[in-house]
């Protein structure tokens, strides 16, 4: 994963699309079942026996925070008689595609709510399913803790609402079958992984536990509250992981999620986040998509991924290939893709039409 030059990335460019080609893939139960490959992907673990893990020794607060948050993620799901989606977008300012995001809503009126965290900007809705869904919201600054702030800030208006099962951070059906979340996390041993992780993080976090991963997530209700729930690693990332070379220029939001869940429940989360990113140019942006560059066949593309990569940031640029496992049986990874300029809506709105009736 390419590092991101963070003063730039504050246009309202990212924004996401989605692509709903999943809606008619997915129809049985996507339940998680382990996989026997998971040990050979990650480059050290394959032929040779793992070294033995040193014991650590918990302190009162963090033994008081891992009871409850095991017994979070052991309790049964909340049944509703609505189930819904919470789509929680996190903006700086109005949203581009609101539009597509109607379309695509469209004749799904009681499966979803909508929640807003405009940071920057009162935001202007063009479409009124997004009317009145903006919720209080304070300043983000990119790559440091305001941004979990948010996404925390989100996720509490989201979950009083009792019926929603499934927490979407952007920008659907299928979602509702899965027991588990879609956090992105790998272990990077470059500068851009376990080069970010400091000793300030100890006791609670040794370094064998840091993990990386994209921001956007897909989380099941269990683990949203055990995100509003966490005060002791998240203090930690607060006070230790932000930019700058004191703290190895860290940015909490591609560390914390990965590594809570690494440690407090590494099974419940596929790995690999269903929005897909494209940094295959191996710039410091991922890459933009123009009108000119949205297609059918770029749509298509992307549907049809069914591996997830992870490069490591060190000087071999390892590249981890895990296949997208649903029930047991390969599947595309992706349903939602970023990033998009806005110019891009109308080719978008186009091309959705043909996506949504595969
Ligand atoms: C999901 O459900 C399957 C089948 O019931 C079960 O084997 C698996 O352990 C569950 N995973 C989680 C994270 O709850
Ligand atoms: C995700 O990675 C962790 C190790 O970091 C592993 O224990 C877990 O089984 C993986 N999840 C899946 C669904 O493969
Ligand atoms: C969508 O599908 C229709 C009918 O197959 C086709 O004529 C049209 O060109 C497609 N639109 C795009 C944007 O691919």
């Amino acid at each position: 994963m390419a590092p991101r030059n963070r003063t730039s990335s504050r246009r309202p460019l990212w924004v996401i699309i989605l692509i709903a080609f999943v809606c008619a893939i997915v129809t049985g139960a996507y339940l998680y079942k382990p996989q026997h490959y998971t040990g050979c992907y990650l480059s050290n673990s394959c032929g040779s026996q793992p070294p033995p893990v040193p014991v650590r020794v918990y302190t009162d607060d963090e033994i008081a925070a891992r009871a409850v948050m095991r017994d979070i993620v052991l309790s049964p799901p909340v049944h509703s008689k609505n189930p819904k989606i919470a789509f929680m977008f996190l903006t700086p300012s109005s949203l581009p595609f609101e539009k597509l995001w109607e379309k695509f809503f469209m004749g799904h009126e009681d499966r979803y709510t909508i929640y807003v965290h405009a940071s920057r900007e009162k935001t202007v809705h063009a479409s009124p399913i997004f009317a009145g869904r903006d919720i209080r919201s304070e300043k983000v600054v990119w790559g440091t803790v305001t941004m979990i702030d948010a996404e925390r800030r989100l996720l509490a208006n989201a979950l009083q609402d009792a019926d929603n099962q499934h927490f979407v951070l952007l920008s659907e059906s299928y979602l509702m079958e899965t027991n588990i979340s879609f956090v992105d996390s790998f272990d990077d041993p470059g500068p851009h992984g376990a080069g970010r992780y400091s000793e300030h993080m100890l006791p609670e976090i040794v370094k064998r536990d840091w993990r990386k991963g994209a921001q956007w997530f897909t989380v099941k209700r269990q683990h949203a509250v055990l995100i509003l729930v966490d005060t002791l690693y998240y203090g930690k990332f607060k006070r230790y992981c932000k930019p700058g070379n004191e703290y190895h220029n860290c940015y909490s939001d591609e560390h914390y999620l990965p590594t809570l869940f690494n440690m407090v429940d590494p099974t419940g989360i596929a790995n690999w986040s269903v929005t897909r990113v494209d940094w295959s140019e191996g710039k410091w942006h991922p890459k933009v998509y123009r009108a000119v560059d949205t297609s059918f066949e770029l749509l298509k593309s992307i549907a049809s991924i069914d591996e997830s990569i992870h490069v490591t940031s060190n000087a071999k640029h390892e590249m981890q290939r895990r296949p997208c496992m649903w029930n047991g049986m390969k599947r595309p990874c992706y349903l939602f893709a970023r990033k998009f300029y806005p110019e891009a809506l109308d080719t978008l709105m186009n091309i959705f039409s043909n996506f949504t009736v595969i």
